[in-house]
């Protein structure tokens, strides 16, 4: 698959857990919470994969988008903070609807303008084939994006390309929990 059909899917997962949060009231804590934890861990991985193969792409094969990439990453730096904050914090916190709503508006206007101000001028200027191979790169990425937000961690090349691989080993660690730290360590 081209890689803005399927970075456009990922808009559309995470548009749909806004969605559910949306369509509930704060008294509805377990689907909030769920909801808020699925959009942040889709997002770490999509903003990951964006800033270490997509961006870096269009960053060299049509450089004339360069101001809308450095928006992009702006966007992304700003979401990736809100996404840190509510990770440690829950539907129980006075500002965790505030958070989310938040960070509702930032993604909803960023992917319009990704949508809008940068996919159809990559589209025309790659063409398929080349959309093809890069879309085989961000699949094979994925298991490997970091699934927790790390606004620390630098977002450019060359850099990002290594962090963005060691956040996600940690992430793994971090996830799969103590027992894999335990079988781990000699
Ligand atoms: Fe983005
Ligand atoms: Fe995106």
């Amino acid at each position: 698959m081209d890689a803005i059909t399927l970075l456009k899917a990922d808009h559309k997962s995470v548009e749909k857990q806004f969605r559910a949060f949306e369509s509930t009231t704060d008294r509805a804590k377990a689907t909030r919470s769920s909801a808020a934890r699925t959009a942040v861990r889709e997002l770490a991985t999509h903003t990951a994969l964006e800033e270490q193969i997509f961006y870096p792409a269009v960053e060299l094969e049509v450089p004339e988008l360069g101001a809308e990439l450095l928006r992009s990453l702006e966007a992304h730096h700003v979401v990736k903070w809100l996404c840190a904050e509510l990770q440690s914090s829950s539907p129980d916190d006075d500002r965790f609807a505030a958070k989310m709503s938040l960070l509702i508006d930032n993604v909803r206007l960023h992917v319009e303008e990704e949508e809008a101000d940068v996919f159809p001028f990559v589209r025309e200027a790659l063409g398929r084939r080349r959309l093809v191979e890069i879309g085989e790169l961000v699949e094979k990425a994925r298991p490997l994006a970091p699934t927790h937000p790390h606004p620390r961690a630098p977002d450019t090349p060359p850099v990002n390309a290594l962090t963005g691989v060691v956040a996600g080993a940690f992430d793994m660690v971090r996830d799969m929990g103590q027992r894999l730290v335990g079988h781990l360590t000699p």
